[in-house]
Order: structure tokens, then C-alpha cells, then sequence
């Protein structure tokens, strides 16, 4: 399919050479600094970025740029009509206001804060070994995660992810903590705990903790490769659903209705 990249930093041109591995054609790549884009806009600048996607023939935009630009750029593309998948992180809190766009103008968008198939199958395999573990009270459970020293946020969209997994399965837990404990944790919080290093790319682990012994689980992440393939066939799936009348444009996806096996 015809693809157009908005947003291209690193993973701009790492979803460009997937989806070219993949068969698909990008047709245009958009971005406020990048040198080398194919079309330069202005930052702030929404309505060019919608305007460069229609006249590039896309069938197919993927969205990875900064969250103080994702609103805009939602905003902007909807009413093309054009199926949108958004990578960029940070806009959790609007999820029903781009809904209710979405719905007023008929447009479709996708979104995940991880795009990872391993990291997707792992929230699953957390979840299960949560509910299977929880009928032992002798296990307590933590979540740790590591991420390169460029990172800005801690801890990561992931690990709150994977700790709301680990909540789903593990009843004796309700609450998360991600700051230090200047006591005793209670029971029933969840500690999610953060390290930044060097150029790491995202590590998650799990622990199931005994008097006896200790059960990891852990993901790591190799490279952004995972995010841009599970962007691309999230759009690639995205497309012929819409296609084949299996999802209705005017809505807000997520990773489960374009990958069923989720
Ligand atoms: N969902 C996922 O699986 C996943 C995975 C990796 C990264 N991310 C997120 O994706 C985003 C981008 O990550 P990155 O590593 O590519 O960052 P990056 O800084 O390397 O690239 C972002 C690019 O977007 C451009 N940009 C900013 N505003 C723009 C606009 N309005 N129009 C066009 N281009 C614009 C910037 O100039 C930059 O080149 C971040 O929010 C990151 O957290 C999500």
C-alpha cells in the first residue's frame, strides 16, 4: 500500500525501510527539521501536514513524531478519511476527545504506546502467570524496568502497562507506587521501579518473589525494529479490515481489533 510517514527521526526511517521490506511504496515522509524529508512543514504548522499526505496519494499514514505535536497532527488528518496509525506516545489522556473527532468527522485512527508484537504477547504472558501465581500467598511481585539514558519519562508507558497486567491477574495487589518507599510497602502496592543507562532500548522484568525462590519474567527489547514492524502491519490490518467491513470507519482503535490475536 501507499504509505505516509509524518514524523521523521529515528523512527520515521526505521518504519520507512520495514514497510519498503514489506512491499509497501512510502510515498511521502513529513517532518519539521529533518533534513532529509521529503516535504518540510513548519512546526505548528497541522494543515500542511494534512495538506502534504493528501497530495502525496497515500492510502495509509503512520504518526510517530513528539507529544506536542500528535494533537495537531490527529486533528488534522482526520477528516481525510485516510487510515491514521499514531506510534507517538504521551496523549493517554485525550484518547475520548480524539473518539468523539473521530466519530463527528468519520475518520480512523489506531494507536499503541508499544507496537511490539514480543511486548504485546509478553503483557499476556504476565497476566496469566499473575492469576496462576496468585493462588500461592506466599509470592510477592515487582516490576522493573531499564531504558537508555535518553529517555525522558520514567518509569516507562510499558511498565505501567505491564504492572496493570500484573494487577488484572494478581488480586492481592491494587496499587501501584513508582516512588521510592520511605517505609514498608503495604501488601497491596505494586512497586515499578526505574533504571536509566546507557543506550539500552527497553528492558521489563516481572518478579514473582517466595521465601523459597524467585520467578523473572522478562522482555528485552534488541532494537526499534519490533515497534516499526508492528506499526507497519498495524496499518497494513488496519487497511483491509476497513476494507473488508470487518471495522467501521469513525472510531479509535487499538492494538486488540487490528490484531485479532491479541
Ligand atoms: N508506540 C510505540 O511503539 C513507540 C515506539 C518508539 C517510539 N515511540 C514514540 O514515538 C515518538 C517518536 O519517536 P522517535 O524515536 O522517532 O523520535 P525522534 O525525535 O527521533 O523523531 C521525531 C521526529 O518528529 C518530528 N516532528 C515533530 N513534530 C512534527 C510535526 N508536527 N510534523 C512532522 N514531524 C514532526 C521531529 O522533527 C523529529 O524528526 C515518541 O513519542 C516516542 O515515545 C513510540
Amino acid at each position: 500500500m501507499k504509505i505516509a510517514l509524518v514524523g521523521y527521526g529515528k523512527m520515521g526511517h526505521m518504519l520507512e525501510s520495514t514497510a519498503l521490506s514489506f512491499g509497501n511504496e512510502v510515498v511521502t515522509t513529513i517532518d519539521v527539521i529533518a533534513p532529509d524529508a521529503k516535504v518540510k512543514v513548519a512546526s505548528g504548522d497541522y494543515e500542511a501536514v494534512a495538506k502534504a499526505v493528501i497530495e502525496s496519494g497515500a492510502e495509509g499514514v503512520i504518526e510517530f513524531t513528539h507529544p506536542s505535536s500528535v494533537m495537531g497532527n490527529i486533528k488534522a488528518l482526520l477528516p481525510s478519511k485516510i487510515p491514521l496509525v499514531v506510534g507517538t506516545t504521551g496523549w493517554n489522556d485525550k484518547h475520548e476527545e480524539v473518539a468523539a473527532l473521530a466519530a463527528q468527522c468519520g475518520g480512523t485512527v489506531m494507536t499503541s504506546a508499544n507496537f511490539s508484537i514480543g511486548v504485546n504477547l509478553f503483557y499476556k504472558i504476565v497476566e496469566e502467570a499473575s492469576k496462576l501465581i496468585n493462588a500461592f500467598d506466599e509470592y510477592d511481585a515487582a516490576v522493573w524496568e531499564m531504558h537508555h539514558n535518553q529517555k525522558a519519562d520514567s518509569p516507562s508507558g510499558t511498565a505501567l502497562d505491564v504492572a496493570r497486567h500484573v494487577l488484572a491477574g494478581f488480586t492481592k495487589k491494587n496499587e501501584i507506587v513508582t516512588d521510592a518507599f520511605h517505609s514498608k510497602p503495604l501488601p497491596n502496592q505494586l512497586h515499578v521501579s526505574s533504571t536509566r543507562c546507557g543506550s539500552v532500548p527497553g528492558t521489563h522484568t516481572v518478579y514473582f518473589d517466595s521465601p523459597a525462590d524467585t520467578i523473572e519474567l522478562t522482555h528485552t527489547a534488541r532494537s526499534r525494529q519490533g515497534f516499526a514492524s508492528g506499526a507497519v502491519h498495524a496499518l497494513e490490518n488496519l487497511k483491509r479490515f476497513l476494507d473488508e467491513g470487518k471495522l467501521s470507519s469513525g472510531k479509535l482503535y487499538g492494538m486488540k481489533d487490528v490484531f485479532p490475536e491479541f
